[in-house]
């Protein structure tokens, strides 16, 4: 039995986690600072370090507590250490380390990226019981080759996977990630903080054919996404079309001209288009693979957007339409969590890739 705490605190929130094995989750404790950014309407990254300097040590504690285990018992600790905002990132690497040398354990430098794609395989488990209830549910881990998308703020990306660790990028966004399209969106729709969430539960209201917006498929082969142009559909819709440029555009109307049921439709229309882009690019990879020699035998999908109604139940879909196993994160750990770092870095561990002491934040280049 392995025992491995993990840390993230790459964004906003700051989290611990204690995972056996790389995949049952002991315990998983996560404090969101959404309160501390609503006002600015996405994140602060000084405002972000600050709380995370503040949680840091609580919500350590806590994991602990709620495991039922001393910093003795673990066998390594490990840390996401990219990519993520700089000032962030230094408090979860800094207190690994801290702990690390400290109590004499192993360190394990864990990308968070991949670690995402780790989350669908993880499985909450009532102290350290091999045969709790939940395990009788397990589905076990991962089938390769895989074909992970990652889904969140910073990353719209598209993996084969061979391995946990061994991923080559396929495809990625051009220009923003779809959760930040998401959060975009939410400010223009006004459905307040944070933006993703929300809009995905007004969307499921609407009535999605009601705007024919953009998918950008980006030429006739390619994997990449581009969610840039259906953001400014998003806008032109709302706010019609403006006169002037930069500061001093003018707009036809604002959004409190629309009717509720307007706003709503348009909600679900931005769903169904950026989720429809997905979905799209997600079948040409399976071909892609399936092309060269290398059919995926598994569907995973990972990131804050894996949280997303309608995307789930389109994967779905679809992994039965291709005949693949779909995994799909628990809504426990589609967000930022701790659990898929401690999860993913079991696999460092059984290769005894260990980091030093000199481990780097690192802010940008995941694989
Ligand atoms: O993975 P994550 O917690 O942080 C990053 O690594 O970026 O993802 C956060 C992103 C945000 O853009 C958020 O708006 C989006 O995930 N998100 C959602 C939903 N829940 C979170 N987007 C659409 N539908 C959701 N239900
Ligand atoms: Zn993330």
């Amino acid at each position: 039995m392995t025992l491995i705490l993990g840390l993230e605190t790459s964004c906003d929130e700051t989290a611990a986690a204690i995972v056996r094995d790389g995949r049952y989750v002991i315990s998983n404790v996560v404090a969101a600072q959404h309160k501390l950014h609503e006002r600015y309407r996405g994140v602060v990254p000084e405002i972000a370090s600050r709380a995370h300097l503040q949680n840091i040590n609580p919500v350590l504690h806590e994991t602990l507590d709620q495991a039922g285990v001393t910093l003795d018992d673990l066998d390594a600790i490990a840390v996401g250490h990219r990519p993520g905002l700089i000032g962030s990132l230094l408090v979860g690497v800094s207190a690994a380390k801290t702990l690390a040398w400290s109590v004499g354990k192993p360190l394990i430098g864990v990308d968070h990226v991949r670690a995402h794609l780790h989350a669908a395989t993880l499985l909450p488990i009532k102290g350290s019981d091999p045969v709790s209830k939940d395990s009788q549910n397990d589905p076990g881990p991962l089938a390769f080759p895989a074909l992970g998308l990652v889904v969140s703020g910073g990353h719209t990306s598209l993996y084969r996977m061979t391995s946990p660790i061994d991923l080559t990028l396929i495809g990625s966004t051009i220009d923003d990630a779809v959760g930040e399209a998401y959060d975009k969106a939410a400010v223009i729709l006004n459905v307040g903080y944070p933006g993703g969430p929300k809009l995905d539960k007004l969307g499921q209201q609407g009535d999605p054919t009601t705007h024919d917006l953009p998918r950008s498929m980006l030429g006739k082969d390619s994997l990449d996404f581009s969610f840039s142009g259906l953001k400014t559909a998003v806008l032109y819709t709302v706010r019609g079309h403006p006169k002037g440029r930069g500061a001093a555009a003018r707009f036809e109307r604002s959004i409190d001209d629309l009717s509720e049921k307007h706003r709503i439709d348009i909600a679900a229309s931005f769903q169904a288009a950026a989720v429809d882009a997905l979905i799209k690019k997600l079948k040409r990879a399976a071909q892609h693979m399936a092309e060269h020699d290398e059919p995926p035998r598994s569907l995973v999908i990972g990131g804050g957007v894996s949280a997303n109604s309608l995307l789930r139940t389109r994967v779905a879909e679809l992994g039965e339409q291709l005949g693949l196993t779909v995994r799909i994160p628990a809504f426990d750990y589609c967000l930022d969590n701790a659990a898929m770092i401690a999860g993913l870095a079991y696999t460092h561990y059984q290769a005894n890739d260990f980091a030093d002491l000199d481990l780097p934040a690192i802010a940008s280049g995941s694989v």
